[in-house]
């Protein structure tokens, strides 16, 4: 018996083992030979790699081609950097860090963090002054990142309704020619791996649940204003691979919990830093000084962000969606993605924390954290989490953010 990867598996070779989905679901069992509409579907599920009998032919699965030894102590050398203000002991983080410097050594995501240091390290010679309320400042200025479209309180209202049908649901969505064509693209994608292609939205709600579907596209109207809001320091396509990134792994973790709401949780993900895009548009100085802070004392940019603002992007980004009204369970897990013990499901903050870490660690966009933030091992424990799914997750991840890209040149729905 062996591995084979998916792109070497050949029809007639036989499952030595049941093959799942994320969530657990038996997609083949062991014993089957494997036909060309099973490589399809691993390849939808993105599932990098089966253990099969040997082959009737006896061939063996050719080696991987060796990552270059100087390429491979290189992205080491800046992984190393990279993780510094995390304990590299725990399980978890070795697990991370090892698949982090495959995708480092196979150059899949160059390191990008941030403006460049020497400008946050100039802001940093003349200090900000602390402010002493500054969630009370922000809602006295009434600073509000670019209006949030109509159909965003629309789907709300459908979340919100236990009595919703999924009739109500689909006239919402079928008002924005765009969103039902990005939210089609995904249904049809390997984010769900429907075995039949959905042509309509009411299909797709029948099939995925209306509030599930509802959540999503409220996420993604919700990101695609990203793209709208200039900042001169922030690049915001990396800020949104950054997000898009993190939704995929919670949903990802979620799954892996067989928890109900995997769409609450990309949309959690999808949003987590928020909280952020406020200080990089309204509080550029500021934010500048914080990264250099951060950058000389070697301490995260929230922690920097706390020491000047008295809070964080977390709690920044909550104080936005409860402006605007948006679900609390949202605004939640949002808040406490940096102190996920903290908060009143600490389940659900614990599994964008630690997606906010292993996309920080693949280096997949930014949002100007120039380190992995250090891993709450309690948040850790209760994740309930082994650091043997992380290979999987990766794996799925790239898959999904390769077919969900499309979301990063959306525009405003
Ligand atoms: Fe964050
Ligand atoms: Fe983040």
């Amino acid at each position: 018996m062996g591995s084979v990867r998916i792109r070497n598996l050949k029809t007639g070779m036989v499952l030595a083992d049941d093959v799942k989905d994320i969530k657990g679901r038996l997609l083949l069992p062991k014993g089957r030979p494997i036909g060309p509409e099973h490589i399809r579907i691993f390849k939808i599920w993105g599932i990098p790699q089966v253990p099969v009998l040997e082959s009737p032919q006896g061939e063996s699965e050719p080696e991987a081609p060796a990552i270059d030894s100087t390429r491979l102590e290189a992205a080491r050398k800046k992984l190393e950097e990279r993780f510094r203000l995390t304990d590299r002991r725990h399980p978890a983080i070795e697990e991370i860090f090892a698949q982090a410097l495959q995708v480092a050594a196979s150059g899949a995501f160059p390191a990008v963090a941030g403006p460049p240091l020497p400008e946050a390290q100039a802001a940093a010679e003349q200090p900000a002054q602390p402010y002493d309320d500054f969630l009370k400042k922000l809602i006295e200025r009434n600073i509000l990142l670019p209006e949030i479209p109509s159909i965003v309180f629309e789907l709300n209202e459908v979340i919100s309704n236990p009595l919703s049908t999924a009739d109500q649901m689909a006239q919402v969505i079928n008002k924005s020619p765009s969103l039902t064509a990005q939210l089609l693209r995904i249904v049809n994608s390997s984010f769900y791996g429907l075995p039949a292609r959905v042509e309509r939205v009411s299909l797709a709600v029948t099939l995925i649940g209306t509030r599930e579907l509802s959540t999503l596209a409220m996420g993604i109207s919700i990101m695609s204003l990203f793209r709208k809001i200039p900042s001169r320091l922030l690049n915001m396509q990396l800020f949104l691979q950054h997000s898009l990134a993190c939704g995929i792994v919670s949903r990802l973790l979620a799954a892996n919990k067989t928890m109900r709401q995997t769409e609450q949780m990309f949309t959690s993900g999808l949003l987590h830093d928020l909280g952020r895009l406020v200080t990089f548009i309204y509080f550029p100085n500021e934010i500048l000084a914080c990264m250099g802070r951060a950058a000389r004392a070697g301490m995260s940019l929230s922690a920097a962000e706390k020491n000047l603002f008295g809070c964080h992007h977390g709690q920044i980004g909550m104080q936005m969606l409860h402006q605007w009204r948006l679900p609390v369970s949202l605004e939640h897990n949002v808040r406490y993605h940096h102190e996920p013990a903290e908060a009143p499901d600490p389940l659900s903050a614990a599994l964008i924390h630690v997606a906010d870490l292993l996309v920080n660690a693949l280096g997949i966009g930014s949002s100007g954290e120039r380190c992995v933030p250090p891993l709450d091992p309690q948040a850790w424990e209760a994740s309930g989490l082994t650091a043997d799914c992380f290979e999987t997750v990766v794996q799925q991840t790239l898959h999904q953010f390769k077919t969900l890209d499309f979301l990063l040149q959306v525009k405003a729905v």
